[in-house]
């Protein structure tokens, strides 16, 4: 059979690394999917710019659309990013009764319900493999590996630059002597925060736009995906809550080891009676998980179904080969499947377009998880007391507490850290409201959500 002809939009660090890996893994990619699959024109926006693989063969252009466009191709990977000019790519590929492989969770976030819609009236696929945790297999494991379960909950590191970020401060924490250590923000190893990230941009892991990782942006986009995935709903980019790891201090990460606890950026999303909990927020979760033990760039998914318990899936979630890994599987996919009924495909969420189900993404204040807090309290009778009448009043029952010494030299404050048990976000809202008009802190309460995870 002749090979399938792919075009290819993007030759940076993913692009480049699907074109290393197609060429070495020639073979064996056609022992799999049956017939060759060769990339024949691709574009970039810098043709002069040195690249990682090897171009011979390919015919190269700047203009993507020029690709989208060549009727000899039968499938395009889109790896240029953002959401704009990708959105039009994608949505004239599909209009061109090509299929479409894609790396880009921005724009399956944020317009995945117009290309599925688009791609289903068309009768081609869309595959977005890549999109989420890079090279781990998790929508694949979800949306086919787990289909006999009912999916109760799954909780991600699914950004690699936040989680390199933690994984550093913890470090620095752990140097020190005292684990309080000091209270910069995002410090880490002596290094300020913007070398810490210019070295996950070396990496090739930041985004082109940092604050989608530190601000949790990226793991949102990644978020919202596998919740549709997972749960059978449309695409609700905007309604995820999404808080990043810019506020966390060192002080932060050595109380919550003090207390059993370590930091991670998680992206959380489960199924209540109510509706659905779409969360992306720092986190703290017992040190003895086993995702809490990620370290580094690397990305991991706990997944809770009813039938399989807890699952967990770990990798790198993201670079040049492991992310071409998941475009590759994702051509394979299109190719063995070329050829199929597309109402007998895998549907692209999981769930059958006209089973996807309606129920409502939750508020944060109707959110119900465990809490740390941690307060810059005035040091004399009756301060902590009033803070606890207030978490009382609220309904809020104290799991732990821990008070510092006053730091040498420092002011007459001392810093108090409570860890609650599960309450409503607004009971915690309207408590924190209370506590910081006491006017007996200093500076406002630090909160962080808590989850156990538990299976
Ligand atoms: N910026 C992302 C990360 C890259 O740090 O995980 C992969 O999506």
């Amino acid at each position: 059979m002749t090979p399938v002809k792919v075009g290819l939009l993007g030759l940076g660090t993913v692009g480049g690394g699907t074109v290393k890996v197609l060429t070495r893994n020639a073979q064996e990619i056609m022992r799999r999917a049956g017939r060759g699959i060769e990339i024949v024109h691709a574009s970039a926006r810098d043709l002069s710019k040195p690249r990682i693989c090897d171009t011979t063969g390919i015919t190269l252009t700047q203009d993507p659309f020029e690709v989208v466009n060549n009727p000899d191709l039968q499938v395009i990977v889109e790896l240029i990013g953002g959401t704009d000019q990708a959105r039009d790519l994608v949505l004239r590929t599909i209009a061109n009764g090509k299929h479409v492989v894609t790396a880009n969770k921005a724009l399956i976030a944020k317009h995945g319900n117009e290309i599925f819609a688009a791609a289903r009236e068309r009768g081609v696929m869309v595959a977005f493999e890549a999109a989420v945790a890079g090279g781990i297999p998790i929508i694949k494991a979800i949306r086919e590996g787990l289909a006999g379960n009912r999916i109760e909950w799954l909780a991600g590191i699914i950004n690699g630059t936040s989680n390199f970020i933690l994984t550093e401060m913890r470090d620095d924490v752990q140097g020190c002597t005292s684990a309080a250590g000091g209270g910069k923000p995002g410090a880490a190893k002596g290094r300020d925060f913007a070398d810490v990230l210019a070295e996950a941009q070396r990496l090739g892991y930041a985004e082109a736009d940092p604050t989608f990782d530190v601000e949790g942006i990226d793991a949102a986009h990644k978020l919202t995906i596998l919740a549709s995935i997972a749960f059978g709903i449309p695409l609700q980019f905007d309604k995820a809550y999404t808080e990043g790891i810019s506020r966390i201090t060192l002080q932060d990460v050595g109380y919550a080891e003090e207390l059993g606890y370590r930091i991670k950026h998680l992206g959380i999303a489960r199924r209540t009676e109510e509706g659905i909990e779409l969360r992306v927020h720092p986190t703290l979760i017992p040190h003895r998980r086993l995702i809490a033990n990620v370290d580094g760039v690397m990305n991991a998914v706990l997944v809770k179904g009813d039938a399989v318990g807890p699952t967990l899936f770990y990798g790198a979630g993201a670079g040049a080969e492991p992310t071409a890994s998941a475009v590759v599987a994702d051509l394979v996919d299109v190719v063995r499947t070329l050829t199929a009924d597309p109402e007998n495909r895998v549907p692209h969420l999981a769930f059958q377009p006209d089973a996807l189900s309606d129920l409502p993404i939750l508020p944060m204040e109707k959110v119900e998880t465990a809490y740390y807090l941690r307060m810059q309290a005035q040091d004399r009778p009756g301060v902590l007391a009033d803070v606890t009448r207030i978490l009382a009043d609220q309904g809020i029952s104290i799991e732990a507490m821990l008070q510092k010494a006053p730091a040498n030299g420092g002011d007459d404050t001392v810093p108090v850290v409570i860890l609650t048990h599960r309450i409503r976000e607004r009971q915690m809202n309207e408590a924190i409201r209370r506590i910081e008009a006491l006017g007996t802190m200093a500076g406002p309460v630090m909160r962080m959500r808590l989850e156990h995870l538990k299976g």
